[in-house]
């Protein structure tokens, strides 16, 4: 764990690969940060839950920050250089972007599978300083294989993304245009919906299959020998919001292995140094 926090607080301070990549006012909140904040906000994204208080600085930096641990992840399984990286559901997210260009000196290259049309459009403003080819298309990540070829990536990272698309599964037949809706003062509702859903034992209807097949049709894209990476995490705080269901966004990691495991896919998963089970999972390609 330790060696994970160095890597990442060298990653995102001054002179560190990702730090380069960060716009210019991320840029100065690191330099503007002490070592001990800047540890700090390194420690924050490797505890699961994550604590309560955070200082601006570690704020501004999180995703940064998290981009180091995926890029930490992406050399402990030997990813090639030049990899080609897919992950489902960005929305507004660059961590998986910013490892991707980091690990492949800016040679590899990326591609989304996005709904939300207003996140990606933030997306896409995060990323003037990258070298790498990135596409975001928009579609299901369910229907990955109308889009690209089979067996043609390295990876694939499911980067908080198990309740993006259980989330989408249970608000679309409820009337919710999850392509065009402002994100988060929506958020609320879908996850409530897929509270309601959980607790009457109803994620089997839509909510699984959903998850399933995105996780399948990733499966086909990425090479014999390549990885699907999956990580998830949430505020301790969120323990006391009543709405919230904290329990089941504790236990989504595991539930997505159940699934997994039910649906026979051509994977075997393996451990990541410093990494707890519950919070992230490896599977590896076969
Ligand atoms: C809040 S963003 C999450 C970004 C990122 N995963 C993170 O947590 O940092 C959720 C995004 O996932 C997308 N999404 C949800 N279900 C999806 C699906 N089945 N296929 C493609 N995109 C999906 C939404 O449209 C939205 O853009």
């Amino acid at each position: 764990m330790l060696h994970l926090q160095d890597r990442v607080a060298r990653e995102v301070s001054p002179g560190g690969g990702i730090f380069a990549l960060l716009p210019d006012d991320v840029q100065a909140a690191a330099r503007g940060a002490t070592p001990e904040e800047i540890a700090s906000s390194a420690l924050n994204v490797l505890i699961r839950p994550q604590p309560e208080e955070i200082h601006p600085a570690g704020r501004m930096l999180m995703n940064a920050c998290l981009g180091a641990t995926w890029l930490c992840a992406f050399e402990e399984v030997g990813l090639p250089r030049n990899l080609r990286a897919f992950e489902p559901c960005a929305g507004s997210s660059e961590p998986i972007l910013l490892a991707t260009e980091v690990h492949s000196g800016g040679t590899g290259s990326y591609v989304t599978l996005n709904l939300n049309r207003p996140l990606a459009a933030q997306l896409r403003d995060k990323l003037a300083k990258l070298r790498m080819d990135w596409e975001i298309i928009e579609d299901y990540a369910q229907l990955a294989d109308t889009h690209l070829e089979p067996g043609t990536f390295d990876v694939a990272c499911f980067h908080h993304a198990v309740n993006d698309i259980l989330q989408t599964a249970v608000s679309e037949p409820r009337g919710m245009d999850t392509r065009n809706v402002d994100w988060w003062p929506n958020e609320r509702q879908m996850i409530e919906w897929l509270a309601e859903d959980h607790g009457a034992g109803r994620l089997g209807e839509r909510a699984r299959p959903a998850l399933v097949e995105a996780v399948a049709q990733a499966c086909e894209l990425v090479k014999p020998g390549g990885y699907l990476i999956f990580d998830h995490w949430t505020w301790v705080k969120y323990q006391s919001v009543a709405w919230f269901p904290f329990q089941l966004f504790s236990d989504l990691i595991p539930m997505a292995r159940e699934w997994i495991l039910a649906a026979d896919l051509p994977v075997a998963e393996q451990a990541l140094e410093g990494r707890d089970p519950r919070w992230w999972m490896c599977l590896r390609r076969g």
